[in-house]
């Protein structure tokens, strides 16, 4: 990282980051809305709002750095659980900004893919609204943004154990020749590469159930920014780290 002399704030080297090489695929759970919003008195909601700031300003990040694929955690099969008037309003807070945005994904060449459980109780008017923004952005492949929505990486894979022992059932496939590909061929989205970069906000160090195979070799970044105040630099900084790491076991 390099800073520019007159406002000491941290410029970072897009051509020399694309050089070093950027990841196949980051993953990032964007945590610490609610604490965001905590800290100003403001309802939690307001914290998803903000969100989708940095959320957007994050995929200008990984269209400027060229990064091919990036998953966002946007709502697990566990966020169920909280208050159903946050969980309302998730639902259409997502509706709502999938209305607004899909021209400018679709402009800036993006590919929007929803992974997790696309049925109920997401709403309906909310499962056509995806599967539209799927559709209309499907040919795009300079960045394949992933949404993880009624996602859970063990979910995932229960629902890949189950297509694998319904073509066991069906005779399509012998028990002893299951393998990884069998699993890897049967996730959300198989043909994305392994996320090799992970990115965590809001100083917590948990998985917390997301993309358990996919990320199994995956580099570990966490930042204590909360994510409403998450912004490309934070992303770019996350980059320059998964780099450093990468070179570093490459020399032992
Ligand atoms: C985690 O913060 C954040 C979420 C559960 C929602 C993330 C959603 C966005 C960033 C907006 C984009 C939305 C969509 C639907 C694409 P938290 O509420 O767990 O915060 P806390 O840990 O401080 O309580």
């Amino acid at each position: 990282m390099m800073t520019n002399g007159t406002n000491e704030q941290p410029v970072h080297d897009i051509e020399a980051m694309r050089q070093r090489g950027v990841p196949d695929h980051v993953g990032v759970i964007m945590d610490g809305n609610g604490r965001w919003a905590k800290q100003r008195d403001l309802p939690r909601t307001d914290g998803h709002t903000r969100g989708e700031e940095a959320l957007f300003d994050a995929v200008e990040g990984a269209l400027e750095v060229g990064l091919e694929w990036m998953t966002v955690y946007a709502f697990s099969t566990e966020n169920w659980k909280r208050p159903p008037s946050e969980v309302a309003f998730i639902m259409w807070f997502n509706r709502d900004l999938l209305l607004r945005r899909a021209d400018e994904l679709d402009a800036r060449e993006v590919r929007v893919r929803f992974i997790g459980r696309q049925k109920r109780p997401i709403p309906k008017s909310l499962l056509k609204i995806m599967d539209e923004t799927e559709r209309r952005t499907a040919h795009h492949r300079r960045l394949t943004l992933q949404i993880a929505f009624n996602y859970g990486g063990r979910a995932e894979l229960v629902d890949a154990a189950r297509a694998l022992a319904e073509d066991v059932k069906a005779g399509r496939l012998q028990p002893g020749r299951v393998n990884e590909k069998s699993i890897s061929s049967r996730l959300y989205s198989p043909d994305a590469p392994d996320v090799d970069l992970l990115v965590r906000t809001s100083g917590e160090r948990r998985l917390s159930n997301f993309m358990l195979w996919e990320a199994a070799y995956a580099e570990l970044v966490f930042d204590d920014v909360l994510w409403p105040d998450f912004r490309r630099t934070h992303l770019f900084d996350a980059i320059e780290e998964f780099q450093k790491r990468t070179r570093r076991f490459g020399a032992v």
